[in-house]
C-alpha cells in the first residue's frame, strides 16, 4: 500500500486524522505509518454508534452443570479416563496472556508480577507449577501454547527463558502473538499513541485459534495429534491446568467441550454464568443478569444461574477451525487508552477514556453442539488477579494461596 491508498483508506472511515504529523516524519517512520493502516481492520471502530445493538441475546434459560458431589462419586472413571488421553499425547494448554492487565496497573505483562512475600513467586511460575503437578502424574509433558501480543510479546519470551522456563521443558513451550486492533475515543476516532503509529490494543481473547492458525501452531497441534485443548486465563494463580480429572469427565460425558464453573458468591457477582441460549450453551455476562434471571430457580429450589465460569475451558480441537470460520460477536469495551494530546504529548489516563474491540473466548462456546459445565470448588481453584487490591486482586490470592499452603 502507497501513501494514496492509505489516504483513501483512512478518508473511507473517517479517520484522516491518522495523517496529522506525515510530512514531519521520517521515512522510515511514514514506511511503518502506511503499513499499520494498511494491516489495520478499520471497519470496527463504525460499530461505535451502534454499540447497544451489536449483540441482541437469545432466550437464556438453565443449563445442567456437573456438581462436586457427581465429580467425587466418578472422580477415579474420570481421572484414569483424563490420564490416558493426556499420555496418549492428546491433550494442549493454552495460555491466554495477550491482555493488557490495565486494572492491576502494571506495564510488564501480567504473568511477570510477582505476589511473592518472603521469596519470588511470579503469576506465570504458579501456572507453571501447577501444569508441573499434572506432567509428573501423568509422567510425560503436556504441549504448553502461550499466546502474547504485539505489546508483551519480547518481555514474556525474554522472561521465561531468563527464568529456564520455571522447570518446564522447552521444546514443549510455543509462543504466538494475537492480532490487535484500533483502539478508539468515544466518537469512535482512532487515537494516536506516537506520530506515527495508532493506538492499539490486543483484540480480545477470542481470537486465540485464528492467531495459532496464522502462526502455523494449529498444523504443528494437528501433527501431534493433540485432540483437546484446555485454555486458560493468565490470572487465575490456583488454576489447574489439563486436570485429568475434569479431561475424563468431558471425554466420558461425549461434549464437545468443557468449562470449569464455581459456585457464585452473589446473584450478582461480577462473573459470567453458564446457561443456555436458545438451547444452545451459552454464558451470560453480569451486567446482562436481570432481575428476573437473578431471582430464577431450578427445580431444587437454588438460584438457576448460579455457576460463574472462570476461563478454563476445554475444547475438541477438530470443532475449532468451524467456530472459528464463522465471525464470532464483537464486544466495545470501555478501556485507558494512552493517546496524544492536542500538543502531540503522550497521556496515559487514569480513568476509561474511549473504546477497545474485543471477540472473547466465551463466545466460542455458543458456537457449539454441547458444553459441560464442570463444578469447581472455589477456595481451591479460583484466585484471579484482576486489580492489586479488594476483589480479585494480588491480596486476595496471596490469601487463597496461603489457604492452599502454597509458600509465598
Ligand atoms: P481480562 O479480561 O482480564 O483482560 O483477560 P486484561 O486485558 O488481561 O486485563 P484488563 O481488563 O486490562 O485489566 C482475561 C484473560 O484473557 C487474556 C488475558 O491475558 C487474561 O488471561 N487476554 C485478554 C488475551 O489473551 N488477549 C486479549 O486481547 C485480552
Amino acid at each position: 500500500m502507497g501513501y494514496q491508498e492509505a489516504y483513501e483508506k483512512l478518508e473511507k472511515y473517517g479517520q484522516l486524522h491518522v495523517l496529522q504529523y506525515y510530512e514531519e516524519l521520517s521515512e522510515a517512520e511514514k514506511a511503518a505509518l502506511v503499513e499499520q493502516i494498511e494491516n489495520t481492520d478499520l471497519d470496527v471502530l463504525s460499530l461505535c454508534q451502534k454499540r447497544e445493538e451489536l449483540n441482541p441475546r437469545g432466550t437464556i434459560t438453565p443449563i445442567d452443570v456437573m456438581r462436586l458431589d457427581e465429580i467425587a462419586r466418578r472422580k477415579e472413571a474420570f481421572t484414569a479416563c483424563g490420564l490416558e488421553a493426556i499420555k496418549a499425547g492428546k491433550v494442549g494448554a493454552v495460555l491466554l496472556a495477550g491482555g493488557m492487565g490495565t486494572r492491576l496497573g502494571s506495564d510488564e505483562p501480567k504473568g511477570v508480577y510477582n505476589i511473592g512475600l518472603t521469596r519470588d513467586v511470579y503469576i506465570f511460575q504458579r501456572l507453571v507449577e501447577n501444569l508441573l503437578d499434572v506432567v509428573r502424574q501423568a509422567d510425560t509433558w503436556i504441549p504448553l501454547y502461550i499466546m502474547t501480543s504485539d505489546k508483551n510479546h519480547e518481555a514474556t519470551t525474554a522472561f521465561f527463558k531468563a527464568r529456564n522456563y520455571f522447570g518446564y521443558h522447552p521444546d514443549y513451550v510455543t509462543f504466538f502473538m494475537q492480532d490487535m486492533a484500533p483502539a478508539s475515543d468515544y466518537q469512535g476516532k482512532v487515537y494516536l499513541e506516537a506520530r506515527n503509529k495508532m493506538s492499539t490494543s490486543p483484540n480480545g481473547n477470542g481470537g486465540w485459534f485464528l492467531s495459532m492458525m496464522k502462526w502455523g501452531v494449529a498444523d504443528q497441534i494437528r501433527e501431534a495429534g493433540v485432540e483437546w485443548l484446555n485454555v486458560f486465563a493468565v490470572d487465575n494463580v490456583l488454576q489447574r491446568i489439563a486436570d485429568p480429572c475434569f479431561v475424563g469427565a468431558v471425554i466420558s460425558s461425549g461434549s464437545a467441550a468443557g468449562a470449569k464453573v464455581v459456585k457464585k458468591n452473589a446473584p450478582d457477582e461480577k462473573v459470567g454464568a453458564m446457561c443456555l441460549e436458545d438451547g444452545r450453551p451459552s454464558i451470560v455476562e453480569y451486567y446482562e443478569m436481570t432481575e428476573e434471571l437473578m431471582k430464577a430457580e431450578d427445580a431444587q429450589g437454588e438460584p438457576a444461574y448460579n455457576f460463574g465460569v472462570i476461563l478454563n475451558y476445554l475444547f475438541r480441537v477438530k470443532d475449532l477451525e468451524e467456530i472459528v470460520a464463522k465471525k464470532l460477536p464483537l464486544h466495545i469495551v470501555e478501556k485507558k487508552i494512552p493517546y496524544l494530546n492536542e500538543k502531540g504529548e503522550l497521556v496515559k489516563p487514569d480513568q476509561p477514556n474511549g473504546y477497545k474491540f474485543e471477540q472473547l473466548v466465551l463466545d466460542m462456546i455458543h458456537e457449539l453442539d454441547s458444553c459441560l459445565p464442570y463444578e469447581v470448588v472455589r477456595n481451591y481453584e479460583f484466585a484471579p488477579i484482576k486489580n492489586k487490591t479488594g476483589v480479585d486482586s494480588v491480596e486476595s490470592a496471596q490469601a487463597l494461596c496461603r489457604e492452599n499452603h502454597i509458600p509465598l
